[in-house]
């Protein structure tokens, strides 16, 4: 049953019964439609409560409908809110939980909106690259204003209940009974005789500056899209609001909302929104899986990783102890903490209160022995493998038994590093991305021995720490710098053959990563993959092509950003690459000593040798069953190495471009060039053969 519905007394309570979220599909917007318009013509109602069970009042549009036929679409969301707000008796939403994208429209088309003290409102169609498609850019700046409605649409922020309150978004914030407090809502304008007041025929509030406020919020928004449709869309659709009849506007509303709905582009947005999801699914891991609860937590280095994941401790509610060998490494990484938060401050994220609050859950502590009672401690030292072994056994013989010992090694194997413990079935791989404490994703490394115990409390803990958390398996790099490792060498490949970084970090940014491979080399640290290259030169094959380039930058000690020069020269003090003739010298003599003639290098070129080769490897890691989902890769390049998120990820890219065409392009600069990541992997030959995708196997 999609709704419950009861009278009390003459007020009609219904609650929306669809979950998860209480989705409006097809089938649940038919079941309102028929009892609202039922309970509107019954004598014995006066007042409609309109309310969700379980965890939310309502999760918006059935997303998942979005990608199939629309045969059984009527009512449309639209169509189904305009028909709550002609009612003649006063309707209410009691909000709990959410009111997301359409649930926040449903929302809208009440009359009077009451929330409960933790629920968040809000408009995030365009973080699935749409936009409000039933009435909310029309309905929201007659309530809350045009400067308001602009930031809510065009960010996709929910907010609380007393911002809600604040901005006349809600007429009530509740403490006690959600229900009882509507009812009693709805009997008191019923009872008054009150014309419901409809948004639709209200007029937007009116400003002063409209224009500059149009401007700020398209400077902001829009102009920074990069090429996203749904921004400009939402613009359009809200300036409406100030010019158009409701119902004219309503109608434009929709058909931008279409265009939006069928672009490519929230294609690929919907998609990762649904991998995401998927990723947090483990096959064998279920709700009764027993997992520690992690309450108290460790952290041992006191460097810039380990300083970044004890705020995401800190952040999360979460006491966290710091351990590094001397007071004074313990001190600067406090002060660095304080230096992350005091930003924050600065920039109104954060008030000072929050700040001193979430300093207060971190402790400090020279000797490791205080770590003995954490839940999970994470090691975060020097990347050496010696280092970390006598750490974990040292960690294994004082930490409670209990305790999960995780590595946040970027490139070690984690069952050596497991195989130094007595308890290998609680070691796992927690590899944060850098800067730890902003960046989404965690790279959850299972070893052979880790149980499904350690993983499921991993997995869920990256959650509590707003992080999304991948699964994989052991390999060198792990997933995500195995095949990045495979994209900065045909980079710096196409410098020895013509190209210039500036050139190559060009192409790469249009594509829409936020930056080429050379200049987060050099916001990075030259100096870090160096030390990691002259540790595996040993064991490098000889006959595998090599590019000494970024070697040599660090010989003549550019180490990007941090020392003034890496890829690109800097300005004192600042963090703006310029193209650097030092450097463009350096690449041609290297072209030279390998007595090849430098060409033009075009934009395809570049995009197929970077992109198809991070693609041939994601399949390999398929096949080596590194992870056992395409969707797992896409998250990972989309919270870890910024891939386009209209784009979809580098598997979704894949499938959109069709493998046939991929396979042809790698294998033809297989042939010419030789190298062993450019020819094709045997799961694209196969797919190829049976013309399906990575989604279509
Ligand atoms: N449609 C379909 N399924 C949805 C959904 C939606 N709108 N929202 C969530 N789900 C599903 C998820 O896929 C997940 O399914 P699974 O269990 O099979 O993996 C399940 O509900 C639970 O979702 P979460 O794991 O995200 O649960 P949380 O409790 O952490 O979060 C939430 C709940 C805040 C509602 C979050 O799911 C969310 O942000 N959902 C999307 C909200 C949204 O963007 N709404 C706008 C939709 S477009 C729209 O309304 C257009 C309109 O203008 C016409």
């Amino acid at each position: 049953m999609l709704l419950e519905t009861e009278l009390r007394g003459a007020t009609a309570v219904v609650c929306l019964s669809n979950p998860p979220v209480n989705a409006l599909s097809s089938a649940m917007r038919g079941a309102m439609f028929d009892q609202l318009s039922e309970l509107d013509s019954r004598k014995d109602v006066a007042g409609i409560v309109v309310a969700g069970s379980g965890r939310c009042f309502c999760g918006g549009a059935d997303i998942r409908e979005f990608d199939r036929p629309a045969r059984h679409d009527e009512p449309l969301v639209p169509a189904l809110i305009n028909a709550i707000e002609r009612s003649n008796k006063p309707v209410i939403a009691a909000i709990h939980g959410v009111a997301l994208g359409g649930g926040c429209e449903l929302a809208l088309g009440c009359h009077y909106r009451i929330a409960a003290a933790d629920a968040r409102l809000g408009l995030p169609e365009i973080k699935l690259g749409l936009m409000p498609g039933a009435g909310g850019t029309q309905r929201l700046p007659r309530l809350v204003g045009l400067e308001a409605a602009l930031q809510m649409i065009l960010s996709g922020d929910a907010v609380s209940a007393a911002r809600a309150l604040d901005l006349g978004l809600v007429d009530q914030v509740v403490e006690a009974d959600l229900i009882d407090a509507a009812v009693a809502y709805a009997e008191a304008r019923a009872g008054g005789g009150e014309t419901p007041r409809r948004l639709s025929s209200l007029d937007v509030p009116p400003l002063k500056d409209v224009d500059s406020v149009i401007e700020a919020a398209s400077a902001r928004f829009v102009a920074r899209a990069r090429g996203l449709i749904a921004p400009g869309h939402c613009l359009e659709s809200i300036e409406n609001s100030l010019s158009m009849p409701f119902e004219s506007a309503l109608a434009r509303e929709r058909e931008l909302f279409i265009e939006c709905r069928e672009s490519e582009q929230s294609k690929a947005q919907r998609h990762l929104f649904f991998v995401e999801r998927e990723a947090a699914k483990v096959p064998g891991v279920s709700k009764k899986t027993p997992v520690v609860e992690v309450r108290r937590a460790a952290v041992v280095g006191c460097g810039t990783m380990g300083v970044g994941i004890a705020v995401c401790f800190a952040d999360a509610g979460i006491p966290v102890t710091v351990h590094d060998a001397s007071k004074a490494a313990l001190d600067t990484g406090f002060e660095r903490m304080r230096a992350i938060y005091q930003t924050a401050v600065t920039k109104s994220r954060l008030s000072k209160r929050e700040m001193e609050a979430r300093l207060s859950h971190v402790g400090r502590a020279e000797d490791l022995a205080a770590l003995a009672d954490a839940d999970i401690v994470i090691e975060a030292i020097v990347e050496e493998m010696d280092a970390k072994r006598a750490l974990f056994r040292t960690l294994d013989a004082l930490c409670k038994p209990e305790t999960i010992l995780a590595t946040n090694t970027s490139s070690l194997n984690v069952d050596a590093i497991a195989a130094a413990t007595k308890r290998p079935d609680r070691v796992i791989g927690t590899h944060f991305f850098s800067p730890a404490h902003v960046m989404k994703l965690m790279e959850n490394v299972r070893a052979d021995a880790t149980s499904l115990e350690t993983i499921a409390c991993v997995m869920r803990f990256s959650r509590k720490l707003n992080k999304v958390g991948v699964l994989v398996a052991v390999c060198d790099g792990f997933v995500g710098n195995r095949m990045y490792h495979n994209y900065t060498r045909q980079a710096a490949f196409l410098l020895e053959e013509g190209a210039l970084p500036q050139q190559v970090d060009q192409v790469i940014y249009d594509f829409g990563f936020p930056m080429g491979p050379f200049a987060v080399g050099d916001l990075a640290g030259l100096d870090v993959s160096w030390r990691i290259r002259k540790r595996r030169a040993a064991t490098r094959p000889s006959e595998e092509r090599y590019s000494p380039i970024a070697d040599r930058l660090c010989e003549r000690g550019r180490f990007g950003q941090k020392s003034g020069a890496g890829w690109y020269r800097y300005q004192p003090g600042g963090r703006k690459p310029e193209p650097d003739p030092a450097v463009d010298a350096l690449i041609v003599a290297r072209s030279e000593e390998m007595g090849l003639e430098r060409r033009t290098i075009d934009e395809k070129e570049i995009i197929e040798r970077c992109v198809y080769v991070l693609i041939n490897e994601g399949a390999r890691i398929l096949e080596e069953g590194i992870v056992s989902r395409p969707g797992d890769i896409d998250v990972i390049w989309r919270h870890g190495y910024g891939f386009p998120v209209h784009r979809g990820g580098p598997m979704f890219y894949a499938d959109h471009i069709g493998l046939k065409k991929i396979r042809d392009a790698l294998l033809c600069y297989y042939q010419r060039d030789g190298d062993a990541t450019l020819e094709p992997a045997p799961m694209i030959e196969e797919l190829v053969k049976k013309n399906a995708g990575f989604y279509s196997r």
